[in-house]
């Protein structure tokens, strides 16, 4: 089964969850059903992606009671402030059709509205009311955090980032860490770029495993908690099935070796 991870909020989380960032809204509820068959518990969501709406179908049709799933969403850029970010929970949580979540969190910093610290003061007051169970922060950078910080009575539990290893965002982990907020990574594939990296598949060829697989165990094993997309039910199993191997240290070091500031999405101080 999946290894947990332990928040700061006391609560835990799966370590590997299935992300949808990008799945069709037309699609979304067979895709996620399809990644609850293949045993995924935690789902990764946003207002932006426009497929809430599935997701929580996907969650109503499958049976699994709720206290087995672990479900994220988060507060897009433009409903960030105080009370336009309580209703923009409220939406979202009517999308799921789920009365609360697991974890919510603010999508970017978006730096230049500089309502970010205004918006997390609102998230602890949904953290207090049981609606969500855990806050954090999505995309934010060393100098986003502090400000937070310096005003938070409530630590984000997690920041979720462009993460895999051709862009290790060292200074993101390492005051994730020091802080005790953890590191999840989005696009831990590098959204298809890596999957043609000779390092990588000369590894997954020794494993007898796929260059997917090889990725994740690097994020498993660095501690990450990491979030893959497929819309196609083998691959998902494929992602899902990194348990039963290990890479060696000096794989992971010659994974790690690959970063080369490889951004693939935006920076965060470029979207507003
Ligand atoms: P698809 O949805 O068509 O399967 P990331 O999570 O880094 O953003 O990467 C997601 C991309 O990688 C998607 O385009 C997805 O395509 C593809 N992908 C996901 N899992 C695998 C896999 N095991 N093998 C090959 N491609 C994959």
């Amino acid at each position: 089964s999946v290894p947990t991870i332990e928040l700061n909020s006391g609560h835990t989380i799966p370590q590997l969850g299935f992300g949808v960032f990008k799945v069709d809204p037309v699609e979304t509820e067979r895709v996620v059903f399809d990644a609850l068959e293949v045993g995924y518990r935690h789902l990764d969501t946003a207002r932006i992606y426009g497929n809430e709406a599935g997701v929580g179908a996907a969650i109503a049709k499958s049976g699994i009671p709720r206290d087995e799933l672990f479900i994220t969403t988060k507060l897009w850029n433009d409903d960030q402030g105080t009370q336009s970010a309580h209703d923009a929970f409220d939406r979202s949580l009517e999308q799921l059709g789920l009365d609360r979540v697991d974890l919510y969190l603010i999508h970017w910093p978006s730096p230049k509205t500089n309502k970010f610290v205004e918006s997390w003061l609102a998230m602890e007051e949904m953290a207090a009311s049981g609606r969500t169970t855990s806050i954090g922060v999505s995309n934010f950078l060393p100098h986003h955090l502090q400000p937070v910080l310096d005003v938070a009575t409530v630590v984000p539990a997690v920041n979720q980032i462009e993460l895999h290893p051709y862009l290790q965002q060292r200074d993101a982990v390492e005051f994730g860490a020091a802080n005790g907020i953890a590191t999840e990574a989005w696009s831990p594939l590098g959204r298809g770029h890596l999957l043609e990296d000779a390092t990588v598949a000369a590894i997954a060829e020794a494993h007898e495993r796929s260059i997917a697989q090889v990725l994740l165990r690097w994020h498993l094993q660095n501690g990450y908690i990491v979030i893959p997309k497929s819309t196609h039910k083998e691959r998902m199993a494929e992602n899902f099935d990194v348990f039963g191997f290990e890479l060696s240290e000096t794989e992971m070091a010659g994974l790690t070796a690959l970063e080369r500031d490889g951004r693939i999405g935006s920076h965060p101080n470029e979207v507003d």
